[in-house]
């Protein structure tokens, strides 16, 4: 039986992709601080293992085990927390990283980097190709931090090349039942107020477009892309490609869940203080991922959005 490290794997997609690895027989290293992770979604399974620590911590032991492979999740994640905590952001997912990642290179073990579509800052293409530029908002402007902290993440992967046989997965918008609000992800943010009765607030104008993968339907591509040779040392877009405005979702959200709630729309400036830069669309080109590995089809944003009502509910007798 092969030994999988997961960092970030108490987290919202990482432990999906526990589940996963679970499910194809790996044993399985999860190393998590908590921080926005939950201790029980961690499957309770005798092949995997919990650490309740920082990676830093972690590393700090001077681990002696060696991996068949490597997921690195662990970050700072989130609007609300990049906003309000940028230096602990840029530390925790730089620091952080270069350290794991030079652990992990000296035993050359294969490792999928969790990056994102913040990587391509304001936004060049059309859809976003891996190809791209990056162009960033002003320095001054604290969401961008997250976006630089990532592409610094990326640089350190693929400087390591030599060493250090990796995949640097974007994903776009991903979510679906785990998923917690309290940091700004939008989808449980509605399907909470939906479920309450309360206002669904959408930020900006509401016709700012994204796309919705659910997880289930993506985490299988990491072990694929990660033991596909020929993607590895390169970024990868990983998500959906079919656009909807966050006024449709907050719609649609209301529709499924058959909720009372109203929807008001506030400025971002209003939310997130004067100056905040968001983009009108974000799309990804999936033809790179698509080449490389075989996604299922589809799931219904409608089934996502019951899913993820239902995992809140459950979360709220726990
Ligand atoms: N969810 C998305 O839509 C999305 C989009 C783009 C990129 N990503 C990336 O995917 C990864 C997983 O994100 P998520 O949505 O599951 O978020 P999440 O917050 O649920 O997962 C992050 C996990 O890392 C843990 N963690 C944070 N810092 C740590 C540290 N220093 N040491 C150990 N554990 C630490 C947290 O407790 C949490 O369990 C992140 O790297 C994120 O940047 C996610």
């Amino acid at each position: 039986m092969s030994r999988v490290l997961v960092t970030g794997g108490a987290g919202f997609i990482g432990s999906h992709l526990v589940e996963h690895l679970l499910d194809q027989g790996h044993s399985i290293l999860v190393v998590d601080d908590l921080s926005t992770g939950l201790q029980h979604q961690v499957p309770d399974h005798p092949d995997v293992e919990l650490v309740p620590a920082t990676v830093d911590q972690w590393l700090a032991n001077e681990p002696v085990e060696s991996f068949h492979e490597a997921y690195h999740l662990a970050a700072s994640v989130g609007v609300r927390k990049v906003v309000e905590d940028p230096f602990g952001t840029i530390i925790n997912n730089v620091v952080e990283t270069a350290g794991l990642l030079r652990f992990l290179a000296k035993s050359s073990t294969p490792t999928v980097l969790a990056s994102t579509s913040e990587v391509y800052g304001v936004g060049q293409g059309r859809p976003f190709r891996e190809t791209d530029d990056s162009v960033y908002g002003p320095t001054t402007v604290a969401r961008w931090s997250y976006a630089h902290s990532k592409a610094v993440d990326e640089h350190l992967a693929f400087a390591l090349e030599q060493q250090l046989p990796s995949v640097v997965i974007r994903f776009f918008n991903t979510v679906g039942p785990r998923q917690r609000g309290e940091w700004g992800m939008v989808l449980p943010r509605f399907v909470r107020a939906a479920l309450d009765g309360s206002t669904i607030e959408v930020h900006g104008d509401g016709r700012q477009k994204r796309c919705f993968a659910d997880v289930r339907d993506v985490v299988g591509a990491l072990p694929q892309l990660l033991r596909t040779v020929e993607a590895r040392g390169m970024p990868v877009n990983l998500g959906h490609d079919q656009p909807i405005s966050i006024l449709e979702l907050a719609e649609l959200v209301r529709d499924v869940l058959e909720s009372k709630s109203s929807i008001k729309v506030t400025p971002y400036d209003e939310v997130w203080g004067h100056g905040f830069q968001d983009l009108q669309e974000r799309i990804p080109d999936l033809t790179r991922v698509r080449t490389l590995a075989s996604l299922p089809p589809t799931r219904p944003l409608a089934e996502t959005i019951r899913d993820l009502a239902e995992a809140i509910r459950t979360e709220a007798r726990l």
